[in-house]
């Protein structure tokens, strides 16, 4: 059910049951974080392993800090800077928080999210909220109340419009005074060098220290592949009902093809990342046999948008 009543919302929440949240990345599943039911609902009702910690969604720095035993100075320079926003931080937690929701870690994941009624619905609140992706474990996240609808039609979801970034959130960790990117997200690279000096990519790596960092991801029913030269690669299939998501234009129409669709017009990266999970939900729709996306350039957004589609492409 999609509503924009902030008092039903709440009221959902204060009795142990998962709503569909607004943020400016993605929508979230979110509960309670000190209901401990309501947190394991969210792992059944995502078919989520209990493996796979969550991100905590605070209203407020201080909100924060009561959630943690230390904030690195550097978690502060880039909570001032980053916050409200698409930044996660993860940092030691502080005993309020239950393992169940950091997957027996000793760390916890935090972010203040920056969308208006979130915002407020966090405000009103006296409890944080944990949200994951709104989508069943490993399918394609949700940008709109709609998308949301479609998977969970059962639980209410807070009509906030089309997330503005349109990728999950940037997630960085803390080794000694090094800061860690562990998630190709929404905030380049190269923004949150600009604040911290080098931060070493940890993205690659196979360490249990990276649950949830699934290869396989944000994939469609049907087949995916990422290419630089789809028409190279449609070349290939010939009879299967083929769509194709080009990055900036079509570049040539072909008779194969069962559905052009371009992501950014423009070629800006921020509207390719914000168009891109919303694509790929229309093609999935669409009854085809293979999607196949154009890949993009890997610099700034281009990175993390690459990420999602590998994801999606792997078996
Ligand atoms: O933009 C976002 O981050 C969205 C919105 C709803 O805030 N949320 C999101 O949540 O993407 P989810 O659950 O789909 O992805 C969270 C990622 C997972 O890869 C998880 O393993 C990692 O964050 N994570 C959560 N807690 C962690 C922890 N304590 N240590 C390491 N990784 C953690
Ligand atoms: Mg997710």
């Amino acid at each position: 059910m999609i509503t924009q009543n902030l008092s039903i919302i709440r009221e959902q929440l204060t009795q142990g049951k998962l709503i569909g949240l607004p943020t400016e990345t993605v929508y979230g599943l979110a509960a309670n974080v000190f209901n401990t039911k309501a947190v394991s609902d969210i792992f059944k009702t995502k078919n989520r392993p209990n493996s796979n910690p969550l991100i905590v969604h605070v209203a407020s720095i201080s909100q924060a800090r009561a959630l943690v035993k230390r904030f690195p100075e550097k978690a502060t320079l880039l909570a001032k800077q980053f916050w409200p926003g698409p930044l996660t931080m993860i940092l030691p937690k502080s005993q309020i928080v239950s393992g169940l929701v950091t997957a027996d870690q000793e760390n916890v994941a935090i972010r203040i999210p920056n969308h208006p009624m979130a915002l407020s619905l966090l405000n009103q609140l006296n409890f944080p909220l944990v949200a994951p992706s709104a989508n069943p474990f490993n399918r394609i996240s949700p940008t709109t109340a709609e998308h949301v609808e479609a998977y969970f039609p059962a639980i209410y979801t807070l009509d906030g419009g089309a997330c503005h970034s349109g990728v999950e959130s940037t997630i960085v960790g803390f080794e000694n005074d090094e800061v860690l990117l562990l998630r190709h997200g929404a905030i380049s690279i190269e923004k949150i060098e600009a604040q911290v000096g080098r931060i070493l990519n940890r993205t690659a790596s196979e360490k249990a220290s990276l649950p949830g960092q699934h290869k396989k991801h944000y994939a469609p029913s049907c087949e995916l592949i990422v290419s630089y030269e789809p028409l190279f690669m449609l070349s290939a299939v010939k009879h299967k009902k083929v769509g194709i998501l080009w990055y900036k234009s079509v570049q040539i129409e072909s008779i194969h093809v069962e559905v052009n669709l371009v992501l950014a017009p423009s070629g800006a990266l921020d509207e390719a990342a914000k168009n891109l999970f919303s694509a790929l939900h229309s093609l999935d729709h669409m009854g085809l046999d293979l999607i196949i996306v154009e890949r993009l350039p890997a610099e700034g957004l281009g990175i993390t948008i690459n990420d999602r589609l590998d994801r999606a492409a792997s078996k």
